[in-house]
């Protein structure tokens, strides 16, 4: 009986009390009519005669023991209780906090705004494989097989596992290899932009990375002339850029196009006075554009005699820093929140 006494005692001492729960199940196993020590109490009457009032002590030193744990915790979890319900009220009048939504990345929107524009004087929006052969990227597009930017240098080439010979497929260079394909799937007129990513094998700095992204433009049709080309990308700027700007066609040499000429407008940074941004010139060139060779129309099965067109192709990233005045292309990839912040709202 002693024993079971001492037992007892020491399950006091560890129950261990942190909530009203726990002291219900204190109060249940200890305290009540039902639990343990009165059960012992019952028990006294089978303790010989000789022992009955020391046995008869202890139970009462237990007894008193129980309550008093129990009256200590009891006040423990009445003082917590009142001290949640003193906190300060919830003020359900107040507004809630807003859920951040996140902000489209600057690319995304400029790529929104260029679709936009060219969708609503008629072009529609086509794509085109990243990883694509030789013949797509280059060969179709009167690449001669000498080119330079089939070199290693400029072009990642895509290591084909099963055979051992030499790959013909690589990651675009740019997105002209639509073109080629459009052209092969569908009769004239064809009237599409092509926006995408594509790369090239250069080390990546302020000015350079090897992954971009680019707007490809197409129009092939009857009597598709220069006129059309210049009138197309005049809208383009005039829609995309503050009011003012300049627009310049420059000759240039591209071999998928006769005539090919490179686009320019006024510096958006220093307003054409000269800056870093446009070397000093006032100028900044945005796109590449052309007639399409006839060889090239050819290349797709259409007949150049009957069908002409232009076509064109810019940086997503050029444009982008020109709207938004981002001066270090690698703020792009580098998901830096201060930066894309920046682009909340718009
Ligand atoms: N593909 C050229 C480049 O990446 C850009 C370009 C120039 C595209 C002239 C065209 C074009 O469609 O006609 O630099």
């Amino acid at each position: 009986m002693l024993d079971k006494v001492k037992d007892i005692h020491q399950e006091i001492e560890q129950f261990d009390i942190k909530s009203p729960e726990q002291l219900e199940q204190f109060r249940m196993r200890f305290i009540s009519r039902k639990g343990v020590i009165t059960e012992l109490f019952e028990g006294l009457k089978s303790v010989p005669q000789a022992d009955r009032r020391t046995v008869g002590q202890e139970l009462n030193g237990l007894k008193n023991f129980a309550q008093e744990r129990f009256d200590m915790f009891n006040q423990l979890v009445e003082e917590q209780r009142t001290a949640a319900s003193s906190a300060p009220p919830v003020d359900l009048t107040l507004p809630t906090i807003p859920n951040l939504t996140g902000t489209q990345h600057p690319l995304s929107l400029v790529r929104q705004r260029i679709i936009q524009i060219f969708e609503r004087i008629g072009f529609n929006v086509a794509d085109g494989p990243e990883i694509e052969s030789d013949w797509y990227n280059f060969g179709a597009l009167n690449f001669p097989d000498n080119h330079p930017a089939r070199d290693m240098q400029d072009t990642f080439f895509v290591e084909k596992m099963t055979e051992g010979a030499p790959s013909d497929m690589l990651l675009r260079t740019h997105t002209s290899n639509v073109q080629i394909r459009l052209m092969e799937r569908q009769k004239p007129p064809i009237r599409s932009i092509m926006p995408g990513r594509v790369y090239r094998n250069e080390t990546i700095s302020a000015r350079a990375h090897c992954m971009f992204h680019q707007v490809e433009g197409i129009y092939i049709d009857r009597n598709v002339g220069f006129k059309d080309l210049k009138d197309t990308l005049y809208h383009f700027v005039k829609e995309m850029f503050e009011p003012g700007t300049q627009i310049r066609f420059r000759p240039s040499y591209f071999p998928f196009t006769e005539p090919s000429a490179e686009i320019d407008i006024s510096c958006q940074i220093c307003g054409g006075k000269g800056c870093n941004i446009c070397k000093h010139s006032g100028w900044v060139e945005i796109a590449g554009s052309g007639m399409v060779d006839p060889q090239v129309i050819a290349n797709c099965g259409i007949d150049p005699e009957e069908y002409t067109g232009f076509a064109f192709g810019m940086g997503i990233e050029r444009i982008t820093q020109l709207k938004y005045v981002v001066n270090d292309l690698r703020l792009y990839t580098e998901n830096d929140v201060r930066f894309l912040r920046q682009f909340e709202g718009l």
